[in-house]
């Protein structure tokens, strides 16, 4: 959950000390060490309330009287209904349209309307805001992922690139892991917090489990290669829009073209459909083999599923463990 999200609760009155604006460094507080304390007080009720991602900082009153009114055409995701657009923050409707349906909130006319008319992050923290339309976005990354001759060129055109919303909110990139050499690359679907704490793929619990499974098949990192079709963390583990994975995709695909495996494993749903373009849900696609073309030359692909949809489903792990019987005969080859 995101801060913006919160400030929402704040005016509907909960605890006392929610429902002071947090002090601003300048202000003059008769004393400091209790402004410090109401500070605490309130960044202890946002996280308590499931706040993990500070992507502003001055508070917006989304049910106070000023109505938003955006000129029609001038619009970013005209496509969003207007309640969408007044509740999501700059950053996260960059990418929205959102048929992922992760920011949904209930049409109530109040959701139309915030005191602040000044748009997220300006004064103060930059905010995420869209630096460009999303179809431009796509095209500088295409621009820029095609112009990277190595992985740490790509690395280092990512680092820069601005134009996903993402990286704003995201603590850093997390590009890859393991072995760019190893016959055998593995594509999740978007890192989560321990991943973006770390800056490296798969790190936290999915990551061990995902360890687990290449050691039973005599892999490990030293010999495979590792990352996720959207590299920025996004807020709240949220999925990732249609617009950032489209913004991110000329990136994972010229990672997997230069690290060049012989066989791509995708990680889940989302990383099979994204990057072997089938539209069936992964309990019909995985353990198929597919052709992937890298851009250089046709390679092996292989979906299965998710190590975090197994740790959530245990029970499907025995087709998970046919899917990577199938992955060492192909590497035995
Ligand atoms: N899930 C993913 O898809 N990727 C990671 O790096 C971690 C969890």
């Amino acid at each position: 959950m995101i801060f913006h999200e919160i400030n929402a609760m704040t005016i509907a009155g909960p605890p006392a000390c929610a429902s002071q604006p947090l002090p601003t460094m300048n202000s003059q507080h008769p004393y400091p060490e209790i402004e410090r304390q109401e500070a605490r007080e309130l960044i202890a009720f946002y996280l308590d309330a499931g706040a993990d991602a500070l992507i502003g900082e001055a508070p917006v009153d989304r049910m106070a009287d000023e109505a938003i009114s955006l000129p029609a055409g001038e619009r970013p995701n005209s496509d969003l209904s207007a309640e969408t657009r007044s509740a999501v923050p700059e950053a996260v409707r960059v990418g929205a349209g959102d048929q992922a349906g992760r920011i949904q909130h209930s049409p109530t006319p109040d959701r139309l309307r915030r005191s602040d008319p000044t748009p997220p992050g300006e004064g103060g923290l930059r905010a995420p805001a869209a630096p460009a339309a999303p179809e431009t976005a796509v095209m500088a990354a295409r621009d820029a992922a095609r112009s990277a001759k190595t992985l740490d060129e790509l690395r280092t055109l990512l680092v820069d690139f601005k134009g996903c919303a993402l990286r704003a909110t995201a603590t850093q990139l997390v590009f890859a892991d393991g072995n760019p050499q190893g016959r055998v690359m593995f594509v999740g679907e978007a890192p989560g917090h321990d991943e973006d704490i770390i800056g490296r793929p798969f790190v936290g619990r999915s990551g061990k489990l995902l360890d687990l499974m290449m050691a039973a098949i005599g892999l490990d990192r030293s010999c495979a290669y590792i990352a996720n079709v959207v590299p920025w963390r996004p807020p709240g583990n949220r999925t990732p829009t249609p617009q950032e994975t489209a913004i991110c995709l000329p990136f994972i695909r010229r990672q997997i073209e230069l690290a060049d495996p012989d066989i791509l494993v995708c990680l889940g749903g989302p990383a099979t459909q994204t990057l072997l373009g089938i539209k069936d849900g992964i309990t019909r696609s995985r353990g198929r083999w597919l052709a992937y073309d890298t851009g250089t030359r046709e390679i092996r692909a292989l979906a299965t599923f998710h190590p975090a949809f197994l740790l959530r489903s245990p029970l499907q792990k025995r087709f998970a463990w046919r899917d990577f019987l199938a992955l060492k005969k192909a590497l035995a080859k």
